[in-house]
């Protein structure tokens, strides 16, 4: 069944090129080759550093090509050491990006590649925005091409059209980006999560379930992706509990890469909601981890919104339970997986202090995700679903 209402005028931001599957990373030759780059900037997260650089650069070496790796990049990245990497890309004189790792690497090399298209006294401050689509970004052919390695099965920011940047001196996440900036190809091997401990899979799956429910109700949905949605859902409530348990599944790990991607897809053109407004303040005021962010706060946003899309809730309870015959099982299905991959489920038991709630419900406001959802929110409701879980 499809829905009934179609919006006037929509986006699909679809990703330009996408190679998924176990030993993907090798085919990275073949982008450098289809782009025409010579020297890559390998902007890579320090913790896999260690064990995965040489994976990444030997391929590369062995056709020729020239690689200069970057290891400065933080969890929940921020405007100084976006900025600073910026400066490293220009002095290795590359001429491509490769981002390597979760989240947080793909979206510094987001904007790396912004600022290496804008002037050379230009930070990444001036590019965020809580509506990334509606600032001007440097045009296409000053940008240079950027290939996203996902180290993660979570963000999906290797096809998404923004980087999420923090601004230290605000304490808010903001995105840097548009359709200008979803990578020129996500090259996405699933044999990279191998070495994810076991909270980082199931935090990072949480965030991509986050991203396909949130899309599929937002207000931008496009009836067009409903189904490709509703197999992202099914993925991660079949494989999610599988890759937490046995981290060398390679099937389970395949398919949460998988969901990872439709999730990306889904979010770039239907955004997501609430749940990320909410979540957001937990990692600049509490420092959590996103998706384990985004998994605390989606049951009581679900509860939330309920009310407003019971035909698609429903449809998302099945898809994680076929024998689901009820919209409110949707959150608890959602709550039971948290529970089964060992993930809190309260703030108070992820080290969350009451005394920032209300600061937080005030800038989850200011945060414009939640204006996606079919209901709108206020600073008391953002209080109040925070205090639901705490
Ligand atoms: N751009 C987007 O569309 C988008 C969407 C959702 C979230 N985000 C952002 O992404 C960030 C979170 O990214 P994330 O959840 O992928 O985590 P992350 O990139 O912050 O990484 C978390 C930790 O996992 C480790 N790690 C990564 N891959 C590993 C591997 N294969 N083996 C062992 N350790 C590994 C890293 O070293 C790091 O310590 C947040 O800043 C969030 O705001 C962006
Ligand atoms: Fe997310």
């Amino acid at each position: 069944m499809t829905s009934a209402k179609i919006p006037v005028m929509y986006n699909y931001d679809w990703p330009g090129r996408v190679k998924i599957g176990a030993g993907a990373v090798n085919t990275l030759p073949d982008y450098m080759a289809l782009f025409g780059g010579k020297h890559a900037f390998v902007l890579i997260d320090p913790g896999v550093r260690p064990f995965m650089l040489d994976t990444i650069t030997a391929p590369l070496h062995a056709a020729g090509y020239t690689t200069t790796p970057y290891d400065k990049v933080i969890p929940n990245p921020d405007v100084p050491h976006t900025d600073a990497a910026a400066a490293a890309y220009r002095e290795s004189g590359a001429d491509v990006i490769i981002g390597v790792g979760g989240g947080s690497a793909l979206d510094m090399g987001k904007g790396v590649r912004v600022l290496a298209g804008a002037d050379p006294a230009a930070s990444s401050r001036q590019y965020m925005s809580s509506n990334p689509d509606a600032k001007p970004m440097p045009a296409i052919r000053d940008m240079p091409e950027m290939f996203a390695v996902p180290t993660t099965a979570g963000t999906g920011s290797e096809v998404t059209p923004w980087g999420v940047i923090t601004d230290p001196e605000t304490h808010r996440k903001g995105g840097i980006g548009g359709v200008s900036v979803i990578p020129s190809a996500a090259i996405c091997d699933p044999e990279l999560t191998y070495g994810l401990p076991n909270f980082l899979t199931a935090a990072t799956g949480v965030d991509t379930l986050s991203h396909l429910i949130e899309a599929y109700i937002s207000i931008y949905a496009i009836p067009t992706m409903e189904e490709m949605i509703l197999r992202g859902i099914r993925l991660v409530g079949e494989n999610l509990r599988q890759a937490t348990a046995e981290p060398h599944d390679l099937t389970a790990r395949h398919h949460m890469m998988e969901a990872a991607m439709l999730g990306g897809i889904a979010i770039s053109s239907s955004y997501v909601g609430s749940c990320h407004s909410l979540a957001h303040q937990l990692s600049t005021f509490a420092d959590m981890h996103h998706g384990l962010a985004c998994g605390i706060m989606l049951p009581p946003q679900m509860n939330y919104l309920l009310s407003a899309a019971p035909e698609k809730y429903l449809r998302i309870a099945q898809a994680l339970n076929p024998r689901a015959t009820d919209a409110a099982e949707a959150p608890q299905a959602v709550h039971q997986l948290l529970v089964d991959c060992g993930l809190p489920t309260k703030l108070s038991d992820a080290g969350v202090n009451e005394e920032v709630i209300d600061t937080m419900a005030d800038n989850a406001i200011i945060d414009g995700n939640w204006m996606c959802d079919p209901i709108a929110a206020d600073e008391a409701k953002m209080a109040e679903l925070y205090r639901a879980v705490y």
